[in-house]
């Protein structure tokens, strides 16, 4: 295959027929099920991971299951997609990344993972594949990316992944009592055929 020519897209409803299983060299980016629940929970009962995120810190294996669940609807709903991270040997979820759809054409980016696995790449891995996905096979022309001003890791991650600033939008978020200010950067499929 010539480096810029993607394969065709699939209509929407043929990506939403089943869930889309991505295999990465050390990850599986698979569908979370009812059973990973405790694995999700302890994720989201670190403070540090829920610390810029739009959840609150988990506190009941209770939240794990109805996120889970959520997770499952919107994808059956169409509105959204999201990938359990897991290691390869032994399938155990370690994080999760996916898309909210916003129209035809353009997806928001959500990630995180475990804290023992912080700064290993894992990361950079998973969106690397998640992205080439959005673009060649949900046909997206924009992804982006909403992120806490004071979120110096998951602002690096995206810059890595050639995601351009495009500035702060002013109070934009609400979440744990008070308004956020948050950083807007996106991937445009055009940048992105670029560097692959
Ligand atoms: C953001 C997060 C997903 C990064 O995952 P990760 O697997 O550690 O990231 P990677 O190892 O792929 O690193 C990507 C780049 O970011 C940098 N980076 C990662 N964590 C960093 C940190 N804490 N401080 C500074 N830079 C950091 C890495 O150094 C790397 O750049 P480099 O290769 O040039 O060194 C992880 O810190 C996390 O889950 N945070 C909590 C949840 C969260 O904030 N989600 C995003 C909400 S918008």
């Amino acid at each position: 295959m010539d480096k810029f020519s993607l394969p065709s897209a699939m209509s929407i409803n043929a990506v939403f027929q089943n869930f889309p299983q991505l295999t990465t060299e050390n990850l599986i980016l698979r569908e979370t099920t009812i059973t990973d629940a405790p694995a999700v929970f302890q994720i989201f009962a670190d403070h540090e991971v829920t610390k810029y995120h739009d959840v609150e810190t988990a506190i009941s294996i209770k939240q794990a299951q109805f996120l889970i669940q959520r997770r499952a609807e919107r994808f059956q709903n169409q509105e959204a997609i999201r990938w359990g991270i897991a290691r390869k040997e032994d399938n155990a979820i370690i994080g999760s990344c996916g898309y909210s759809i916003r129209n035809r054409f353009q997806a928001e980016i959500g990630y995180e993972l475990a804290r023992d696995h912080w700064r290993k790449g894992f990361m950079t891995e998973a969106l690397s594949a998640i992205i080439q996905w959005g673009f060649e096979q949900l046909d997206l022309n924009r992804i982006e990316a909403l992120v806490m001003l004071e979120n110096n890791a998951s602002i690096k991650l995206l810059k890595k992944l050639q995601f351009a600033e495009e500035g702060v939008l002013r109070e934009y978020g609400f979440w744990k009592g008070r308004f956020h200010d948050l950083k807007i950067l996106s991937l445009l499929k055009k940048d992105y055929s670029q560097f692959i």
